[in-house]
């Protein structure tokens, strides 16, 4: 029986991941090796999952294999510019208030400092056309889960991806995930062999930033503390 001795001491850096963290969508071509991803995939395993099922399964692209899927989808996207048709809805049909407000602002706040005009269809379309190219990163990664998989298990998985997403930055990295994937399920699968009983949940764009690129300089707002927890008892 493993018998492992608990640690006590605080680990302060984790804030540092976490604030540091942020959708990067322009990288530099600048490679991440092999070492250092299956490193991070070790410690980013230690994600919590109920029962112990660590439902996260991911193929991690790179060199040739990268680019085969990137060229294999700009391909398509010439005829289908919408992709495959969804793996799952990523958005509810109906979505409410105060979600409708949050995610036109961040679209119109990344649009803005793109130098995108609201207006432009066709600008739009090509910058989330470049979901596609893995913003230009050298590592994409494409994160699954069996299909037999529901909503406890997601959360799993989430876990595991916000994991990755900080440990990145322990590597001077960054990252996006990358739900727009998912409508080019049955692509991916037919280009990487991806099993028919694999959801393909999303992306993950993975390398070193464009420093200079506008984008990257968007820091998302979120909502106050008193907006999301109700505090009870204190
Ligand atoms: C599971 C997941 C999927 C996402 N999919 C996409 C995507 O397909 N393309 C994209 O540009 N951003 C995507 N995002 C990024 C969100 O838009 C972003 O996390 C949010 O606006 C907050 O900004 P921040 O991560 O920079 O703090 C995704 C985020 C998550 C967690």
């Amino acid at each position: 029986m493993p018998d492992v001795p608990l640690v006590t001491q605080a680990t302060p850096q984790v804030s540092d991941a976490i604030q540091s963290r942020r959708c990067v969508r322009a990288f530099s071509g600048k490679p991440v090796s092999e070492d250092v991803v299956r490193e991070m995939l070790a410690t980013a395993s230690r994600a919590a999952s109920g029962g112990n099922l660590q439902p996260w399964r991911l193929y991690v692209l790179a060199g040739e294999a990268r680019d085969a899927l990137v060229n294999r989808v700009a391909e398509k996207m010439k005829d289908t510019p919408f992709g495959d048709g969804p793996e799952y809805d990523i958005y509810p049909s109906e979505l409410t208030e105060p979600y409708v407000a949050r995610r036109r602002r961040v679209a119109v706040e990344m649009y803005e400092l793109a130098g995108i005009d609201r207006d432009d269809t066709a600008a739009r379309a090509a910058q989330m056309g470049r979901n596609f190219s893995f913003f230009d990163a050298p590592v994409g990664l494409i994160l699954t889960i069996d299909k037999q998989m529901g909503p406890p298990q997601f959360v799993d998985l989430g876990i595991f991806l916000g994991n990755l997403m900080l440990l990145a930055r322990e590597q001077g990295l960054h990252t996006c995930p990358q739900e727009a994937w998912s409508l080019w399920g049955k692509t991916v699968r037919e280009e990487i062999g991806v099993p028919e009983n694999e959801l393909i949940f999303c992306g993950l764009a993975l390398g070193h930033p464009d420093a200079q690129s506008p984008i990257n300089r968007l820091k998302t707002e979120r909502a106050v503390v008193s907006e999301f927890a109700d505090f009870r008892g204190f």
